[in-house]
């Protein structure tokens, strides 16, 4: 299985990304995560990214694309992969067409911004995993601890209110093309084309994981 989650910050990508990575045995690919890593290990790449996710702009395509293929390169690739947060660009979109990385899905998850500064505001991140919980809605057993580790949680710094509002009017102008981009690259049926399914992102944690899953187990 080899898909990408589109979906506005917020939208729970990272949340249902977790099922079905378990449920197909593929890696998860989240730039976001990666650059995260990166702002933790301060290494070049994060102490310069770390100043533009904290205003809530994209990082450059270039330095995008070049981490994106590196990933690709690992071993476990080869059995499927997952993209959560990419691509988020038309340029990005274009690298992998370019490069012929196959696609089976895109499934975007649609949520309206009424929901989703509320969501933000009580996500709790274990930030070695990229595991992600909610206060209220998708609580962890133990406040403030990791279920897997036991290690803290933490409030991502760019899940500030006015960081949310930048981020919500970025992803309309740079990301939401992509609906456009996809879901008329399936309506040609090209052979290359991969299947494009919109749901809603509204409901439950396990509702949305099982429209998801119903979508991709019908047609594997
Ligand atoms: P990234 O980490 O990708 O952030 P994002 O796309 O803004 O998405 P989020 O992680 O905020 O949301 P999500 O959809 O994963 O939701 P989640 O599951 O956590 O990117 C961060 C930054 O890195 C960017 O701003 C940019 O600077 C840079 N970057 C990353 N990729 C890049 C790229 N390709 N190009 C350029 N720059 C890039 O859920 C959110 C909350 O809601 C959680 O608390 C969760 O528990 C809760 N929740 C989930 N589902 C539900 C539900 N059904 N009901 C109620 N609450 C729910
Ligand atoms: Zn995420």
């Amino acid at each position: 299985m080899r898909l990408i989650l589109l979906g506005p910050p917020g939208a729970g990508k990272g949340t249902q990304a977790a099922y079905i990575t378990e449920a197909f045995g593929i890696p998860q690919i989240s730039t976001g995560d990666m650059l995260r890593a990166a702002v933790k290990a301060q290494t070049p790449l994060g102490l310069e990214a770390k100043k533009i996710m904290d205003s809530g702009g994209l990082v450059s395509d270039d330095i995008i694309i070049g981490l994106v293929q590196d990933r690709l390169q690992q071993p476990d690739c080869q059995a499927g992969y997952l993209f959560d947060g990419f691509p988020r660009t038309i340029p990005q979109a274009d690298a992998l067409k370019n490069a012929h990385v196959p696609l089976d899905y895109v499934i975007e998850i649609a949520v309206p911004e009424e929901n989703i500064i509320e969501r933000m505001s009580g996500r709790r991140v274990h930030v070695a995993s990229g595991r992600t919980y909610h206060v209220k809605f998708n609580p962890p057993k133990r406040e403030g601890l990791d279920d897997e580790t036991g290690e803290p949680l933490i409030q991502r710094d760019d899940d500030r209110e006015e960081t949310v509002r930048h981020r919500l009017s970025v992803y309309r102008d740079q990301t939401r093309p992509l609906v456009d981009y996809y879901s008329s690259w399936a309506a040609t049926g090209a052979a290359e084309a991969p299947r494009y399914a919109q749901i809603s992102g509204v409901g439950s944690v396990d509702e949305i994981r099982d429209r998801i899953l119903d979508i991709l187990r019908a047609h594997h």
